[in-house]
């Protein structure tokens, strides 16, 4: 694993289908037909909140546009957004041209917010960020989903590679699972 922050724990979290796809045509992939998965969405919702909250996460620009507008900042914790654009500008959200600034500057003391627990660090996609901080990664959420997702513009979690990561928690639902990975 590599190094990079001050930060102590990277918590990678995502919902994923058996192919592995997170992501189809901007958004996530059980969103199109949101009565088949209405459980599902709920859960999931409720469960990323339930771990993130109070917690700085750390998005790519094309997840955080793809949270309706309404929803955006995500309340109750620190909003991190990654983007090459030097013109984005976002109320409340701290903007970075790297991950690997954002994690320097999450645990610089001086830049701390009230509130906000600077021990975990979590990273909310998508593609691009996921595959960034892969390496920086200590454990894994991931909501399995038990769905094969096809389209035309996909975009996929990185490999879970067994020799790195062991299962460590797992609760079984109907049609998904919460799995959480730790690094061996
Ligand atoms: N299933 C899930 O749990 C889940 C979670 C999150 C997202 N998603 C899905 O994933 C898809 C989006 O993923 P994506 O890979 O296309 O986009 P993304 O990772 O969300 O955002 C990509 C953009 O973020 C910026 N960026 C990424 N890495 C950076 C880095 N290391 N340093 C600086 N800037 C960086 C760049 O912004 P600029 O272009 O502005 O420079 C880049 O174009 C959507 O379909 C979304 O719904 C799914």
């Amino acid at each position: 694993m590599k190094e990079p922050a001050i930060v102590s724990e990277i918590v990678l979290i995502a919902a994923v289908s058996e192919n592995n796809v997170i992501g189809v045509d901007g958004n996530i992939p059980w969103h199109k037909d949101r009565k088949k998965n209405q459980e599902l969405i709920k859960d999931d919702f409720d469960h990323f909140k339930k771990l993130t909250v109070g917690y700085p996460i750390v998005m790519g620009r094309v997840t955080y546009e793809s949270i309706p507008p309404k929803f955006r900042p995500l309340p109750g914790r620190q909003n991190v957004v990654l983007t090459g654009d030097v013109s984005f500008r976002e109320k409340d959200v701290y903007i970075s041209r790297s991950l690997e600034e954002a994690l320097h500057h999450l645990g610089d003391r001086r830049f701390q917010i009230q509130g906000i627990d600077y021990s975990k660090v979590f990273i909310g996609g998508g593609q691009q960020v996921y595959e960034a901080a892969m390496p920086y990664a200590t454990s894994l959420e991931i909501t399995k989903v038990q769905q094969q997702v096809e389209g035309r513009e996909l975009r996929y979690f990185p490999k879970i590679d067994p020799a790195q990561w062991q299962e460590q928690k797992r609760e079984d639902k109907q049609g998904y699972s919460f799995v959480t990975y730790a690094r061996k």
